[in-house]
């Protein structure tokens, strides 16, 4: 069973673009989770690290283009979250 499972009613921001981009993101958490299981390959945990954090900032790139309540708020979040 995955870590995420993604289900509209409780993921979905009824945009399009927005929905896929949040699915591959839980596609590459749900991949890193994944490789923490049994045998440990740390080369391969941190390409799928380096891409889901690369993932996340061209995402979030992405979703700060877009105009709704609470748009600066959730960019602060994204600032926050994102490393230096
Ligand atoms: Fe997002």
């Amino acid at each position: 069973m995955a870590f995420i499972e993604w289900n509209d009613a409780d993921y979905s921001v009824d945009v399009r673009e927005i929905d896929k981009q949040h699915k591959k993101l839980v596609g590459l958490i749900n991949d890193y989770h994944a490789s923490m299981k049994g045998d440990i390959d740390k080369a391969r945990m941190k390409k799928l690290l380096d891409n889901l954090a690369a993932y996340t900032a061209a995402h979030f790139k992405v979703e700060e283009k877009f105009s709704y309540e609470g748009a600066d708020a959730h960019k602060s979040e994204h600032k926050n979250f994102l490393p230096m």
